[in-house]
């Protein structure tokens, strides 16, 4: 290497290095591909410098059919052009009949259309989609195609959900050409489930299944056709924590619709939540509850996760959130404990641990409370996720409902954003927030200041201006109970 180099400074390149180079250059149509993001490299490297990951580049080559140039077409391009005014009918819709379902759908699945359903291995894609094929094959031709299970697991399976009279196709392949003749016929199927997208491969590529390039090429070849021969096709799509699997990431931008179905191992309810929708709302829930013959609807996901609340202990505030469209209420925990440890634990189930620190933070500035000598705990009881700005006044009430050992007022409900200043900002639909509550049986609500009185309410409103206003609140509150300890109340507050 190092005579050649100086061979080429010097302006002499032999005639076998000449080779080689020529060779080399000749050979850059592999391209490495990052199995976590999917970035692709122009040389193989030990750590991707899109996602910084470690040993997760794949070497691939780049002329198969995910990659593939354009064709070039003779003659110039003609392309119908139409203006944004015109006559265009809502798509037709294939629901299901399960109500949380088709909610996230946005009312049913759209033909033509392309959905992923995201989520960790065994969180229940596969039962969800099973239930769903079998409601949908009442009305309509649904083929079930598995990559991952044998045709008796799917028929044990159906029989412990009790479907097994449901008329679905089912087939076990995973050879995307095969998958494709099945499907290439007019009036075939209206309904294709793909189960798993991780286990399906193109001929055209070399690569394992589930490595980034099979995983798109194979996608891109069931999407054109469900485009083509108008049939829904529903992928699955196994969240990966390791590199050396695609995770459903990299299909995002291909489909119509994102879900991701979610949930804490330990908890019976499970999440169905859009991510994208181009034929309805994003950031729409479906909740479910698990049993042994399978997923049933939580019609009302309030009731279950309040279900186990205990009344009038301190550092437990009820949040009235919104998830999607609808409301919902939660109940967010926290504990307060004296740390054995020069750095204090700070630990968060179900929010954002970068905002518990700032509520933190705030409570010590702006409220004089002290957090230094303390562990933290803060937990969103249910296995819920919140991401709402609205949850902070809710977190710094059961902060400091903990802290001060006193309970929150009886049958009260907490949501407002909380700025760096201390003070409580408005939020969102605040009349939705309180209808749920007052359905719910709850007598009161801390909330933000309002600028003009909302709806009618006979829920007794308190409006807060800044957290010290919350505090004030809590300590006119009889002290009860305490989940952290009557001793804590005087190191936490400082
Ligand atoms: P499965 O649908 O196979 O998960 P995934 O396809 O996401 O990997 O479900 C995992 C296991 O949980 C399976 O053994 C069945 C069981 N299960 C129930 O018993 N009841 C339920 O309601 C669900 C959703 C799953
Ligand atoms: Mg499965």
């Amino acid at each position: 290497m190092t005579s050649s180099g100086e061979a080429a400074q010097n302006g002499f390149v032999p005639f076998a290095v000449r080779l080689w180079i020529t060779g080399k250059m000749a050979r850059t149509l592999s391209v490495y591909v990052c199995q976590s993001c999917g970035a692709s490299h122009p040389k193989w490297s030990g750590r991707c410098d899109g996602c910084g990951d470690w040993n997760t580049l794949i070497e691939e080559s780049s002329g198969g059919p995910a990659g593939g140039p354009a064709r070039s077409r003779g003659g110039k391009p003609r392309l119908a052009l139409s203006l944004l005014k015109g006559e265009t009918q809502s798509p037709p819709r294939r629901a299901t009949g399960i109500g949380e379902f088709d909610r996230v759908t946005g009312g049913g699945l759209v033909p033509g259309s392309a959905l992923l359903i995201g989520g960790d291995p065994g969180i229940g894609k596969s039962t969800l989609l099973l239930q769903a094929a079998a409601a949908l094959a009442q009305t309509h031709a649904v083929l079930y195609i598995s990559g991952e299970e044998a045709i008796d697991q799917l028929r044990l399976r159906a029989e412990r959900l009790g479907l097994t009279e449901a008329p679905v196709q089912l087939a076990a392949a995973t050879s995307v050409s095969d998958i494709a003749a099945t499907l290439d016929v007019p009036r075939g199927a209206d309904i294709v489930v793909v189960d798993s997208v991780q286990t399906l491969f193109v001929d055209e590529l070399d690569s394992a299944p589930g490595t980034v390039a099979q995983v798109r090429a194979s996608a891109q070849v069931l999407i054109r056709l469900a485009k083509r021969q108008g049939f829904v096709l529903l992928l699955v799509g196994h969240v990966t924590k390791e590199g050396m699997i695609a995770g459903p990431k990299v299909l995002e931008h291909m489909v119509d619709t994102v879900l991701y179905f979610e949930g804490e191992r330990g908890h019976q309810f499970r999440l169905l939540r859009s991510v994208k929708n181009r034929f309805g709302p994003a950031d729409e829930i479906g909740v479910f509850e698990m049993s042994d013959r399978g997923l049933r609807e939580v019609a009302n996901p309030s009731a279950l996760f309040l279900a186990e609340r205990e009344r009038d202990v301190s550092g437990s505030a009820v949040f009235a959130g919104i998830e999607g469209t609808r409301p919902v209420l939660v109940e967010i925990q926290a504990l307060i404990a004296p740390t054995a440890f020069a750095a204090p634990r700070r630990a968060v189930v179900g929010w954002d641990s970068a905002r518990l620190a700032m509520i933190l933070a705030v409570l010590e500035a702006r409220c004089g409370m002290a957090f230094a000598t303390c562990d933290v705990f803060l937990n969103v009881a249910g296995g819920l996720r919140i991401a709402e700005p609205a949850a902070d006044l809710a977190v710094a009430a059961a902060l400091a409902s903990a802290a001060l050992g006193r309970p929150l007022p009886a049958e009260t409900v907490v949501f407002g954003e909380i700025g760096l200043a201390g003070e409580v900002r408005a939020v969102a639909r605040t009349d939705s927030r309180l209808k749920e509550a007052e359905k719910l049986g709850f007598a009161a609500a801390v909330i933000p200041q309002r600028k003009h009185s909302g709806g009618l309410t006979t829920m007794r409103l308190e409006e807060v201006a800044r957290v010290a206003d919350l505090l004030a609140l809590l300590r006119r509150s009889s002290p009860r109970a305490t989940v952290s300890g009557s001793s804590l109340a005087s190191t936490a507050h400082g």
